[in-house]
């Protein structure tokens, strides 16, 4: 099959590299030039594992080019994927600018029959509107469709190659078995519902996730006023079938490029809707509060910031990417710089990007060596559960007859080894 992915972002990239890799004929397009040069070379200018080498294995086959063209990437194309950027306005609301300027601008060069799926993420009753702004550039008979991905960064690719479900909306017969069999190679359920109900799943997906992300938070809280180990609660709850034990990391709140972003929008929309689904609104409001509340609980403990030298140990929004978007680091490091501290961060992949979005300073560095974050420090904070923090010795940066704080932010030491160790422990939720 032809396929033309419109937008070489993360998700355009991860779709447009996974689909050649089934053997399709796929061109990526983008306004963007540089990407495009960058991308032709094989080149992704952010870090997720296995997504050059799928690249380069597409490309050295022959199956996946790069264009900035229209008229070469969409007449021959039999689906067209639209995974442009969706960003929030500063309402809460997802500016679909991209999506309407992309529509227009592949809608003339359409062939008979293509099919024209949806993969960003767009508010509930968007598809008419689409549907309306391609009509009036399109002349040709054509399917809208809505195929929404639940890909993750840090385990982009393998997400879309071994994913949980494929998720189909559409109306028409034609088209939904073009795409049933686009996603073939994928051995997952294949679920075919309307364009809107798909849509709608995905922002259902990711609110529930983003839901029990804060729940688990606030459970944390009631322990913390209790002397209870929120981590005892997971382990005893968890046996109920209907609760497991998975995806219940107590710590700063989400963050990210999706969870925000998608919770907002759903709040704005319920709110337009005479306020449908408060829910979202109070999440998103409690998470955002979330880091600031849990660093002036932490200050009170190591009795404030002032002269102290803080290791900050995790600058992505997770591990094994090295987005910064939302990442605790960009709200928790200005605060303690002002606070007087002196902070030193480290990442073991996105220090560099974070050096374009953290600017350094006389108070402020960042280093890819653990060794230099830590030693010295009065406080080593570890605030992502990157496997080389996690797995380091912190022995060697004990001072004899000097305080020195461990604040684990995701729980992930023992605080009896720590405490042995000399450090003062403080986790979350316990
Ligand atoms: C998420 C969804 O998982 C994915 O399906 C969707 O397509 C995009 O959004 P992603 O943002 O890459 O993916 O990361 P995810 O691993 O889900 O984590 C999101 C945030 O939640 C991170 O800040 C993470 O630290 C936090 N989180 C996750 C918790 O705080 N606790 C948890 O138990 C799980």
């Amino acid at each position: 099959m032809h396929v033309a992915v419109i937008g070489t972002g993360f998700v355009g990239v991860v779709s447009a590299a996974v689909f050649a890799s089934f053997g399709n004929d796929v061109t990526g397009l983008d306004i963007d030039q540089k990407k495009i040069d960058s991308l032709e070379k094989s080149s992704v200018p952010f870090f997720e594992p296995g997504l050059e080498e799928l690249l380069q294995e597409a490309q050295a086959a022959g199956n996946l080019s790069f264009t900035t063209d229209y008229e070469v990437a969409i007449p021959p194309a039999d689906i067209v994927i639209v995974a442009v950027g969706t960003p929030s306005n500063s309402d809460g609301s997802a500016n679909l600018d991209y999506v309407y300027a992309a529509c227009a601008s592949l809608a003339p060069h359409l062939s008979e029959h293509a099919v024209v799926v949806v993969k960003s993420t767009v508010p509930p009753g968007t598809f008419t509107a689409l549907k309306q702004h391609i009509d009036a550039h399109a002349d040709v008979r054509y399917a809208l469709c809505s195929v929404p991905e639940f890909l993750r960064e840090g385990s982009a690719v393998a997400d879309t190659l071994e994913a949980g479900r494929v998720v189909i909306g559409g109306e028409e017969e034609w088209a939904i078995k073009k795409l049933v069999d686009l996603h073939k190679p994928i051995p997952a359920p294949t679920v075919v519902v309307s364009a809107e109900a798909a849509q709608l799943s995905k922002y259902a997906a990711n609110a529930y996730l983003a839901t029990r992300i804060t729940f688990i938070n606030q459970i944390a809280n009631v322990c913390e006023a209790v002397g209870a180990d929120v981590q005892d609660v997971i382990e005893a709850f968890g046996y109920d079938a209907r609760i497991g034990h998975h995806y219940w990391y107590p710590g700063l709140g989400y963050g990210g490029s999706c969870f925000p972003k998608d919770v907002k929008e759903l709040a704005h929309f319920a709110e337009k809707h005479g306020d449908v689904a408060p829910l979202f609104a109070a999440i998103s409001s409690i998470n955002q509060e979330r880091p600031r509340k849990i660093l002036d609980r932490i200050s009170q403990k190591v009795d404030g910031w002032s002269d102290k030298k803080v290791a900050f140990l995790g600058l992505s929004f997770k591990p094994h990417t090295d987005d910064l978007r939302e990442a605790p680091s960009t709200f928790l490091i200005p605060q303690l710089l002002a606070a007087g501290a002196t902070v030193v961060g480290f990442d073991p992949k996105a220090a560099s990007h974070a050096r374009s979005v953290l600017p350094v300073h006389d108070q402020f560095s960042i280093t890819e060596s653990l060794d230099e974050a830590c030693s010295e420090a009065d406080i080593i904070m570890a605030v992502i559960e990157w496997p080389e923090i996690i797995e380091h010795d912190y022995a060697p940066y004990r001072r004899e007859g000097v305080q020195q704080w461990f604040i684990d932010l995701r729980n992930q030491f023992s605080a009896e080894d720590l405490q042995a160790l000399g450090y003062d422990y403080s986790g979350i939720g316990r």
